[in-house]
Protein backbone atom coordinates (compact mmCIF):
# COMPACT_ATOMS: atom_id res chain seq x y z
CA UNK A 1 0.00 0.00 0.00
CA UNK A 2 1.16 3.73 -0.76
CA UNK A 3 2.57 5.91 2.51
CA UNK A 4 3.65 9.30 2.71
CA UNK A 5 6.09 9.83 5.40
CA UNK A 6 6.08 13.96 5.64
CA UNK A 7 8.15 15.75 7.76
CA UNK A 8 6.35 19.37 8.82
CA UNK A 9 8.21 22.58 10.28
CA UNK A 10 5.74 24.65 11.29
CA UNK A 11 8.45 27.66 12.37
CA UNK A 12 7.52 30.98 13.08
CA UNK A 13 4.48 33.36 13.31
CA UNK A 14 1.36 32.24 11.30
CA UNK A 15 3.67 29.12 10.21
CA UNK A 16 1.92 26.82 12.62
CA UNK A 17 -1.56 28.14 11.53
CA UNK A 18 -1.17 27.76 7.80
CA UNK A 19 0.70 24.24 8.28
CA UNK A 20 -2.57 23.39 10.24
CA UNK A 21 -4.76 24.01 7.35
CA UNK A 22 -2.49 22.72 4.44
CA UNK A 23 -2.03 19.30 6.78
CA UNK A 24 -5.98 19.42 7.11
CA UNK A 25 -6.74 19.28 3.16
CA UNK A 26 -4.01 17.10 3.10
CA UNK A 27 -5.69 14.39 4.84
CA UNK A 28 -8.81 15.64 3.32
CA UNK A 29 -7.49 14.81 -0.25
CA UNK A 30 -5.51 11.71 -0.20
CA UNK A 31 -7.23 8.31 -0.65
CA UNK A 32 -8.25 5.66 1.98
CA UNK A 33 -5.65 3.61 1.08
CA UNK A 34 -2.41 6.04 1.47
CA UNK A 35 -1.00 5.79 4.70
CA UNK A 36 -0.06 9.97 6.14
CA UNK A 37 2.51 10.08 8.79
CA UNK A 38 3.42 13.11 9.74
CA UNK A 39 6.32 13.91 12.27
CA UNK A 40 6.66 17.76 13.69
CA UNK A 41 10.17 19.28 14.09
CA UNK A 42 10.75 22.02 16.38
CA UNK A 43 13.26 24.41 14.54
CA UNK A 44 12.71 28.33 14.08
CA UNK A 45 13.35 31.30 15.87
CA UNK A 46 11.48 29.65 19.27
CA UNK A 47 14.05 27.24 19.88
CA UNK A 48 16.76 29.42 18.76
CA UNK A 49 15.72 31.34 22.17
CA UNK A 50 15.98 28.48 23.80
CA UNK A 51 19.07 26.51 22.95
CA UNK A 52 20.55 28.62 20.29
CA UNK A 53 20.62 25.66 17.52
CA UNK A 54 19.06 26.77 14.10
CA UNK A 55 19.54 22.99 12.78
CA UNK A 56 21.88 20.78 14.67
CA UNK A 57 22.84 17.61 12.36
CA UNK A 58 20.59 14.71 14.41
CA UNK A 59 17.87 16.57 12.65
CA UNK A 60 19.54 17.43 9.50
CA UNK A 61 20.09 13.71 9.44
CA UNK A 62 16.62 12.88 10.62
CA UNK A 63 15.14 15.02 7.94
CA UNK A 64 16.59 13.33 5.35
CA UNK A 65 14.27 10.00 5.86
CA UNK A 66 11.14 11.71 5.31
CA UNK A 67 9.71 11.69 1.68
CA UNK A 68 9.49 15.19 1.69
CA UNK A 69 9.06 18.12 4.22
CA UNK A 70 6.42 20.67 4.39
CA UNK A 71 7.80 24.34 5.88
CA UNK A 72 5.64 27.08 7.21
CA UNK A 73 7.62 29.66 7.34
CA UNK A 74 11.02 31.32 9.27
CA UNK A 75 11.78 33.89 11.22
CA UNK A 76 11.48 36.72 13.80
CA UNK A 77 12.47 40.05 14.18
CA UNK A 78 13.63 39.03 17.97
CA UNK A 79 16.24 36.92 16.08
CA UNK A 80 19.14 39.24 14.23
CA UNK A 81 18.74 38.88 10.25
CA UNK A 82 20.58 36.28 8.66
CA UNK A 83 20.64 33.56 11.79
CA UNK A 84 17.63 31.57 10.83
CA UNK A 85 17.58 32.24 6.95
CA UNK A 86 21.82 31.18 6.86
CA UNK A 87 21.78 28.45 10.06
CA UNK A 88 18.09 26.61 8.93
CA UNK A 89 16.71 27.56 5.70
CA UNK A 90 19.30 28.30 3.36
CA UNK A 91 20.94 24.85 5.42
CA UNK A 92 17.95 22.97 4.46
CA UNK A 93 18.15 24.30 0.58
CA UNK A 94 21.69 23.45 0.35
CA UNK A 95 22.57 20.20 2.24
CA UNK A 96 19.21 18.83 0.25
CA UNK A 97 20.84 20.23 -2.94
CA UNK A 98 17.28 21.83 -3.99
CA UNK A 99 18.62 23.26 -7.37
CA UNK A 100 15.10 23.99 -8.66
CA UNK A 101 12.99 26.31 -6.66
CA UNK A 102 9.60 26.17 -8.27
CA UNK A 103 6.86 29.05 -8.33
CA UNK A 104 3.82 29.27 -10.08
CA UNK A 105 1.81 31.85 -10.68
CA UNK A 106 -1.45 32.00 -11.55
CA UNK A 107 -4.20 34.85 -11.92
CA UNK A 108 -6.59 33.10 -9.58
CA UNK A 109 -10.44 34.79 -10.05
CA UNK A 110 -11.31 37.35 -7.24
CA UNK A 111 -7.87 38.06 -6.13
CA UNK A 112 -6.63 41.33 -5.37
CA UNK A 113 -4.71 42.67 -7.85
CA UNK A 114 -3.35 45.47 -10.14
CA UNK A 115 -4.36 42.81 -13.26
CA UNK A 116 -7.55 41.83 -12.39
CA UNK A 117 -9.30 41.25 -15.80
CA UNK A 118 -5.95 40.88 -17.74
CA UNK A 119 -5.97 38.29 -19.75
CA UNK A 120 -4.61 34.58 -18.41
CA UNK A 121 -1.49 34.56 -16.27
CA UNK A 122 -0.02 31.30 -15.74
CA UNK A 123 3.70 31.27 -15.62
CA UNK A 124 6.32 29.42 -13.31
CA UNK A 125 9.32 30.46 -12.48
CA UNK A 126 12.06 28.21 -12.47
CA UNK A 127 14.95 29.98 -10.10
CA UNK A 128 18.23 27.83 -9.14
CA UNK A 129 18.26 27.27 -5.72
CA UNK A 130 21.86 26.49 -4.29
CA UNK A 131 24.21 29.11 -6.41
CA UNK A 132 24.10 32.62 -6.88
CA UNK A 133 24.80 34.98 -4.14
CA UNK A 134 23.19 33.19 -1.75
CA UNK A 135 26.22 30.64 -1.72
CA UNK A 136 28.05 32.99 1.45
CA UNK A 137 30.90 33.47 -0.79
CA UNK A 138 31.91 37.07 0.41
CA UNK A 139 33.77 38.82 2.84
CA UNK A 140 34.44 42.47 4.66
CA UNK A 141 37.55 44.27 5.32
CA UNK A 142 38.10 47.17 7.57
CA UNK A 143 34.65 46.53 8.89
CA UNK A 144 32.86 49.01 10.66
CA UNK A 145 35.32 51.77 9.37
CA UNK A 146 34.93 54.45 6.76
CA UNK A 147 36.55 52.25 4.59
CA UNK A 148 34.96 49.29 4.81
CA UNK A 149 34.59 47.06 1.64
CA UNK A 150 32.33 44.25 1.43
CA UNK A 151 32.22 41.59 -1.64
CA UNK A 152 29.08 39.15 -2.39
CA UNK A 153 30.27 37.02 -4.69
CA UNK A 154 27.82 35.18 -6.97
CA UNK A 155 28.88 31.64 -7.51
CA UNK A 156 28.00 30.53 -11.07
CA UNK A 157 29.15 27.02 -11.75
CA UNK A 158 28.50 25.06 -15.67
CA UNK A 159 27.17 21.95 -13.70
CA UNK A 160 24.38 24.31 -11.55
CA UNK A 161 23.75 26.19 -14.43
CA UNK A 162 23.05 23.47 -16.66
CA UNK A 163 21.05 21.06 -14.38
CA UNK A 164 18.18 24.10 -13.90
CA UNK A 165 18.16 24.93 -17.28
CA UNK A 166 17.53 21.63 -18.67
CA UNK A 167 15.01 21.44 -15.84
CA UNK A 168 13.56 24.19 -17.06
CA UNK A 169 13.73 23.09 -20.60
CA UNK A 170 11.85 19.65 -19.92
CA UNK A 171 8.79 21.91 -17.86
CA UNK A 172 8.27 24.28 -20.92
CA UNK A 173 8.49 21.09 -23.26
CA UNK A 174 5.93 20.01 -21.37
CA UNK A 175 3.60 22.46 -20.86
CA UNK A 176 0.84 23.55 -24.13
CA UNK A 177 2.60 27.26 -24.72
CA UNK A 178 6.24 25.57 -24.45
CA UNK A 179 7.94 28.60 -24.29
CA UNK A 180 10.92 29.63 -22.30
CA UNK A 181 12.19 32.71 -21.05
CA UNK A 182 16.24 33.61 -19.69
CA UNK A 183 16.24 36.05 -16.97
CA UNK A 184 19.40 37.36 -16.44
CA UNK A 185 21.82 40.72 -17.12
CA UNK A 186 24.59 39.86 -19.12
CA UNK A 187 24.67 43.04 -20.43
CA UNK A 188 26.89 44.23 -16.93
CA UNK A 189 27.28 40.20 -15.17
CA UNK A 190 29.03 39.00 -18.21
CA UNK A 191 30.55 36.33 -16.49
CA UNK A 192 27.61 34.57 -15.34
CA UNK A 193 25.37 36.15 -17.90
CA UNK A 194 27.67 34.36 -20.49
CA UNK A 195 27.76 31.30 -18.83
CA UNK A 196 23.63 31.68 -18.34
CA UNK A 197 23.14 32.20 -22.06
CA UNK A 198 26.10 29.62 -23.49
CA UNK A 199 24.50 27.03 -21.65
CA UNK A 200 20.66 28.00 -22.74
CA UNK A 201 21.41 28.15 -26.05
CA UNK A 202 23.11 24.71 -25.72
CA UNK A 203 20.16 22.96 -24.65
CA UNK A 204 17.97 24.66 -26.31
CA UNK A 205 19.55 23.36 -29.60
CA UNK A 206 18.04 19.72 -27.98
CA UNK A 207 14.37 21.14 -27.31
CA UNK A 208 13.81 22.51 -31.25
CA UNK A 209 9.66 22.18 -30.41
CA UNK A 210 10.38 25.05 -27.21
CA UNK A 211 10.38 28.91 -28.10
CA UNK A 212 12.83 30.67 -26.17
CA UNK A 213 13.50 34.27 -24.96
CA UNK A 214 15.68 36.42 -23.73
CA UNK A 215 15.20 39.58 -21.20
CA UNK A 216 17.61 41.73 -19.18
CA UNK A 217 16.32 41.54 -15.58
CA UNK A 218 15.22 44.83 -15.02
CA UNK A 219 12.85 44.42 -18.15
CA UNK A 220 11.54 41.49 -16.95
CA UNK A 221 10.01 43.25 -14.23
CA UNK A 222 8.28 45.68 -16.47
CA UNK A 223 6.57 43.00 -18.71
CA UNK A 224 5.69 40.90 -15.53
CA UNK A 225 3.24 44.32 -15.03
CA UNK A 226 2.67 45.67 -18.50
CA UNK A 227 2.61 42.30 -20.38
CA UNK A 228 2.52 38.98 -17.62
CA UNK A 229 0.59 37.08 -20.52
CA UNK A 230 3.76 36.67 -22.28
CA UNK A 231 5.24 34.41 -20.03
CA UNK A 232 5.30 30.59 -19.56
CA UNK A 233 8.45 29.03 -18.07
CA UNK A 234 11.35 31.68 -16.64
CA UNK A 235 14.86 30.39 -16.05
CA UNK A 236 16.64 32.71 -13.73
CA UNK A 237 19.15 32.88 -11.05
CA UNK A 238 18.96 32.61 -7.26
CA UNK A 239 18.88 36.17 -6.17
CA UNK A 240 16.58 37.47 -9.66
CA UNK A 241 14.33 34.64 -9.42
CA UNK A 242 14.08 35.76 -5.35
CA UNK A 243 12.63 39.06 -6.30
CA UNK A 244 11.09 38.30 -9.72
CA UNK A 245 8.86 35.74 -7.82
CA UNK A 246 7.70 38.33 -5.32
CA UNK A 247 6.56 40.68 -7.78
CA UNK A 248 5.16 37.80 -9.80
CA UNK A 249 3.22 36.73 -6.37
CA UNK A 250 2.11 40.50 -5.94
CA UNK A 251 0.91 41.14 -9.47
CA UNK A 252 -1.43 37.77 -9.55
CA UNK A 253 -3.15 38.05 -6.39
CA UNK A 254 -0.92 38.27 -3.55
CA UNK A 255 1.40 36.88 -1.42
CA UNK A 256 -1.45 34.94 0.65
CA UNK A 257 -1.62 33.08 -2.56
CA UNK A 258 1.95 31.92 -3.85
CA UNK A 259 3.50 28.54 -3.75
CA UNK A 260 6.87 27.12 -3.94
CA UNK A 261 8.90 24.02 -3.75
CA UNK A 262 12.42 23.10 -3.29
CA UNK A 263 13.09 20.39 -5.21
CA UNK A 264 15.91 17.88 -6.13
CA UNK A 265 14.18 16.39 -8.97
CA UNK A 266 17.25 13.45 -8.64
CA UNK A 267 15.25 12.29 -5.38
CA UNK A 268 18.50 11.97 -3.55
CA UNK A 269 16.91 13.85 -0.98
CA UNK A 270 13.64 15.46 0.30
CA UNK A 271 12.06 17.75 -1.61
CA UNK A 272 10.56 20.92 0.76
CA UNK A 273 7.36 22.83 0.19
CA UNK A 274 6.64 26.27 1.48
CA UNK A 275 4.33 29.37 0.92
CA UNK A 276 6.62 31.98 -0.68
CA UNK A 277 5.45 34.47 2.49
CA UNK A 278 7.26 35.18 5.70
CA UNK A 279 5.94 34.48 9.34
CA UNK A 280 3.88 37.55 9.71
CA UNK A 281 4.65 38.25 13.39
CA UNK A 282 2.14 41.51 12.83
CA UNK A 283 -1.00 38.81 12.73
CA UNK A 284 -0.01 35.85 13.92
CA UNK A 285 -1.96 33.87 16.28
CA UNK A 286 -4.86 35.85 15.30
CA UNK A 287 -6.49 33.51 12.73
CA UNK A 288 -6.06 36.14 9.85
CA UNK A 289 -3.65 34.46 7.72
CA UNK A 290 -4.05 33.13 3.84
CA UNK A 291 -3.51 29.49 4.20
CA UNK A 292 -4.15 29.19 0.57
CA UNK A 293 -0.01 29.63 -0.20
CA UNK A 294 0.99 26.57 2.10
CA UNK A 295 -2.61 24.74 0.76
CA UNK A 296 -1.12 25.37 -2.70
CA UNK A 297 2.39 24.34 -1.41
CA UNK A 298 0.73 21.26 -0.67
CA UNK A 299 -0.67 20.61 -4.07
CA UNK A 300 3.28 20.96 -4.98
CA UNK A 301 4.04 18.71 -2.91
CA UNK A 302 1.53 16.23 -3.72
CA UNK A 303 2.42 16.69 -7.93
CA UNK A 304 6.34 16.12 -6.79
CA UNK A 305 5.41 12.80 -5.17
CA UNK A 306 3.32 11.18 -8.06
CA UNK A 307 -0.39 12.69 -6.71
CA UNK A 308 -0.85 13.83 -10.03
CA UNK A 309 -4.90 13.62 -9.90
CA UNK A 310 -4.92 14.73 -6.01
CA UNK A 311 -2.94 18.12 -6.18
CA UNK A 312 -4.98 19.21 -9.14
CA UNK A 313 -7.73 18.77 -7.24
CA UNK A 314 -6.45 20.83 -4.66
CA UNK A 315 -5.54 23.16 -7.23
CA UNK A 316 -9.24 23.62 -9.05
CA UNK A 317 -10.63 23.62 -5.11
CA UNK A 318 -8.48 26.93 -4.59
CA UNK A 319 -10.02 28.24 -8.42
CA UNK A 320 -13.45 27.18 -6.99
CA UNK A 321 -13.02 28.70 -3.74
CA UNK A 322 -12.01 32.14 -4.81
CA UNK A 323 -14.56 32.57 -7.34
CA UNK A 324 -17.43 32.54 -4.89
CA UNK A 325 -15.47 34.49 -1.79
CA UNK A 326 -16.51 37.77 -4.14
CA UNK A 327 -18.13 40.22 -2.08
CA UNK A 328 -17.94 37.94 1.14
CA UNK A 329 -16.31 39.22 4.53
CA UNK A 330 -12.75 38.06 5.23
CA UNK A 331 -12.90 34.55 6.60
CA UNK A 332 -10.49 33.06 9.10
CA UNK A 333 -7.46 30.86 8.71
CA UNK A 334 -9.62 27.81 10.02
CA UNK A 335 -12.81 28.52 7.81
CA UNK A 336 -10.82 29.27 4.78
CA UNK A 337 -8.88 25.75 5.21
CA UNK A 338 -12.23 24.07 6.28
CA UNK A 339 -13.92 24.96 3.14
CA UNK A 340 -11.04 24.01 0.85
CA UNK A 341 -10.73 20.63 2.93
CA UNK A 342 -14.47 20.15 2.07
CA UNK A 343 -14.41 20.96 -1.59
CA UNK A 344 -11.12 18.19 -1.76
CA UNK A 345 -12.92 15.58 -0.06
CA UNK A 346 -13.93 12.58 -2.67
C1 LIG B 1 12.27 33.21 -0.12
C2 LIG B 1 12.84 34.03 1.00
C3 LIG B 1 14.23 33.50 1.34
C4 LIG B 1 15.09 33.66 0.10
C5 LIG B 1 14.90 34.14 2.56
C6 LIG B 1 14.00 34.14 3.77
C7 LIG B 1 16.23 33.51 2.87
O1 LIG B 1 12.86 35.37 0.67
O2 LIG B 1 12.05 32.01 0.09
O3 LIG B 1 12.02 33.75 -1.19
O4 LIG B 1 15.69 34.72 -0.10
O5 LIG B 1 15.17 32.71 -0.67
MN1 LIG C 1 11.98 35.81 -1.26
Amino acid sequence: SRSIDLAVIPGDGIGQEVVTQGLKVLNAVLPQDVKLETKEYDLGAQRWHRTGETLPDAELEALKGHDAILLGAIGDPSVPSGVLERGLLLKLRFAFDHFINLRPSKLFPNTATPLAGRPEIDFVVVREGTEGPYTGNGGSLRTGTEHEVATEVSVNTAYGVERVVRDAFARAAARPRKKLTLVHKNNVLVYAGHLWKNTFDKVAAEYPEVSTDYLHVDAATIFFVTQPERFDVIVTDNLFGDILTDLAAAVTGGIGLAASGNINPTGAFPSMFEPVHGTAPDIAGQGKADPTATILSVALLLRHLGYEAEAARIEEAVSADLAERDGKQARTTDEIGDALAVRVAS
